[in-house]
């Protein structure tokens, strides 16, 4: 293919592409497979890698991210960026109605037209649009400046990259960033079963999201957007209506339940009407924004320092209804964390009836001083099980007791530990606490571990109350003969059984890592750790600094690795899975060439096509070597996008040579 071919086929991919994700992702009616689908991206991704001059600025393979964003850029908002005033009665927004009429100059009988859309509750972002391409993405930050997150905001699929339609030139456009529902639960549910804090709700979880630096883990967040709100110089438009029509029209994702209302009593009609369906939705809406539609009339109402006087956020109060605490049931996870549940008398809440309610830990039982018995207020907020979030005193039965935290465990009797600066308890006995030992195996052969789908929880409950197994590594030693015999068991289970655990040895080392279940360490720091590694000996031997310099390995990841390498019932595990022969160390030939034999060299800054760890690893592979400080002994200071300046000023010094990627793709070509 020539050049031009190639560039006509990137641009076709692109479109394509993107109208995909505008059919999944705004619109919601898919019309390919996701195999399809695919298909195409994997094909635009290829040409890239070997064209890499001829990417273009609005690629869709960005979606997939892959930017490193060491420290976000601050940019001051063209606009500011005003919050809204809350009302949290009716009253207060028939009083929103009459300051608006009154500032108008128009008769109380009048009837204003307002828009009511829905408050989701996520995190606001500006999106510059020039000439119809997205370049840049702040967070609200202060309202004055934010944080630029463009390279994190490209991968939310319904945003789009480029305009669709007669679009003006020069558009901000604002909205809201939120994690789905589903999205949350599933998310959390992860972080709980490595060992990491859960989010407190979808807009922490969201925000928390928007902060990552490297972007391909906050395209696997899932995160979606709302846009509502249009700006720019001279606006063609006469109402705010007019405006999410045309952000409709040029493929941005408009929450479709928004309504136009002639009079605030119609916009009473659409609080009322959302008060309860709003739990329905797949997202959290918190209120309702209330609008003045006509632009002109927008104009003339102005804002006050901190907040349009055009526009009003009605905030629903939180749901929330009193039941009785009957008991506190005490749940051991995976990694031994002890986490209380309430047991209450059901109860209605938000559409659904209520039995349980979380508590957390140990502090949040002591703050809310609860008792036997007591009638408890719970809320529901983003999680599907409610919290208490008050006790109601003036109903505790007489001489009821406090509630204590459990100081043994209520599963092997073991007493319980805490580390000083966590709330949680756990219970230290991690070889011999059922939950923990059965946590342990359903997580080593789960689907993004051993994915060993004949071995479902009940199967392993029975294997390890039949005494079969103890561990993971017991696992390669179990034969057919000792399952047939077993409750619901059969010869065709077990051999479905046992073909399932052999066939498992062929996972790669990362998975392996990942299985292991070494506390803090999800799927995507095994992939790192297992590149940056290359074998369990060689992770065995490194420092906790040498393990800090692997990509998102703080100190107490470190010392989780640390820690699990060095109990010997864990190094007696690891050693029988390796004579089973299961995979600890990173298959293929490592080394490429010795094209860079000799060479020292250090890498700064962000790059278009390669991750720093992919870099290093680039590095490694044609012999040459990757270290993080610039001296004397560094042959190439390799620079990307805003690298250090420390780094560069050093190399100037030094009079060390300073190259870009180019160069170095290159060297290695
Ligand atoms: S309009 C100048 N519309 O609520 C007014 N805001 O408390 C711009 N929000 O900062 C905001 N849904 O992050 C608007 N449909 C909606 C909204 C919405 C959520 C958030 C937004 C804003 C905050 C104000």
């Amino acid at each position: 293919m020539t050049k031009e071919e190639v560039l006509k086929r990137m641009r076709e991919l692109a479109e394509q592409i993107e109208e995909h994700n505008y059919r999944y992702y705004v619109l919601d009616k898919p019309v390919i497979s996701d195999y399809e689908f695919d298909k195409l991206l994997e094909e635009l991704q290829k040409l890239e890698k070997q064209y890499p001059d001829l990417v273009l600025p609005d690629s869709p393979t960005q979606r997939v991210g892959g930017t490193i964003t060491k420290i976000f850029p601050t940019v001051k908002h063209k606009y500011p960026m005003l919050s809204l005033s809350n009302t949290y009665s009716i009253e207060e927004l028939y009083d929103f109605d009459r300051r608006v009429k009154e500032l108008l100059d128009l008769s109380m009988s009048e009837k204003v037209e307002y828009v009511c859309e829905l408050k989701i509750d996520g995190l606001s972002i500006s999106l510059i649009y020039e000439k119809g391409y997205l370049i840049r993405a702040v967070t609200r930050g202060d309202g004055i400046q934010g944080d630029e997150v463009t390279a994190n905001v490209k991968t939310i699929r319904s945003i789009p990259l480029k305009l669709k339609g007669h679009f003006l030139p020069n558009i901000e456009v604002r909205g809201e960033i939120f994690m789905p529902v589903k999205v949350f639960e599933k998310l959390n549910k992860e972080r709980e079963e490595i060992g990491d804090e859960p989010f407190a709700n979808p807009r922490n979880a969201a925000s928390g999201t928007m902060k990552l630096q490297d972007s391909s883990e906050v395209a696997k967040r899932k995160l979606d957007a709302f846009l509502y709100y249009l700006i720019a110089d001279n606006l063609p438009y006469q109402t705010h209506w007019e405006c999410l029509k045309h952000l409709k029209e040029w493929g941005f994702k408009v929450n479709e339940n928004a309504e136009l209302c002639k009079g605030i009593e119609e916009v009473k009609k659409f609080i009322d009407k959302w008060e309860e369906k709003r739990w329905e939705l797949p997202y959290e809406t918190d209120g309702v924004v209330v609008k003045v539609n006509d632009l002109q009339y927008q104009k003339t109402l102005g804002n006050t320092a901190k907040s349009p006087r055009w526009a009003v956020a009605f905030k629903y109060k939180p749901e929330q209804a009193t039941t009785q605490l009957k008991s506190i049931s005490y749940q051991v996870g995976r990694t031994g964390v002890v986490t209380p549940v309430a047991n209450l008398e059901p109860v209605l809440l938000a559409g659904t009836k209520v039995k349980r309610a979380s508590l957390h830990n140990a502090d949040i039982i002591e703050k809310l001083d609860l008792h036997e018995h007591d009638f408890v207020i719970i809320e529901k907020g983003g999680e599907i099980i409610p919290k208490i979030v008050a006790v109601d005193t003036s109903k505790r039965p007489a001489h009821s007791k406090k509630v204590h935290f459990i100081t043994h465990c209520p599963e092997c009797g073991t007493k319980l530990i805490r580390n000083e600066d966590e709330a949680a308890y756990y219970c230290p006995n991690e070889f011999g606490c059922r939950p923990q030992i059965i946590g342990k195996i359903v997580h080593f052969v789960s689907r993004k571990a051993m994915d060993i789908q004949s071995l479902g929880e009940e199967t392993i409950e029975l294997l390890y109350d039949n005494h079969l197994i103890k561990n993971v590594a017991d696992l390669y030693e179990l034969k057919e003969e000792q399952i047939i015999p077993l409750e619901r068991m059969g010869e065709k289970s077990a051999h479905n059984i046992i073909t399932g655990i052999q066939e498992s040895k062929k996972r790669p080392f990362e998975r392996v890592l990942f299985a292991l279940g070494i506390r803090h360490v999800g799927e995507t720091l095994a992939k790192k750790i297992a590149r940056a590694a290359r074998s369990i000996d060689h992770l065995q031997k490194m420092s906790i600094e040498e393990l800090t310099q692997i990509e998102d390995v703080g100190e107490t990841i470190a010392h989780s690795i640390k820690e699990y390498l060095s109990k010997p019932q864990n190094q007696e595990i690891i050693k029988r899975l390796k004579q089973h022969g299961l995979q600890f160390e990173i298959e293929g030939d490592f080394h490429q060439s010795n094209k860079l034999k000799g060479l020292t060299i250090v890498i700064s800054g962000t790059f278009k096509r390669w991750s720093r760890d992919e870099l290093k690893e680039l590095i490694e592979r044609n012999g040459g070597k990757n270290t993080s400080s610039v001296s004397k002994k560094t042959s190439y200071l390799l620079a990307g996008e805003d690298p250090g300046p420390e780094k560069i000023k050093k190399a100037k010094e030094l009079a060390v040579k300073i190259i870009d990627e180019d160069t170095f793709a290159k060297m290695i070509e």
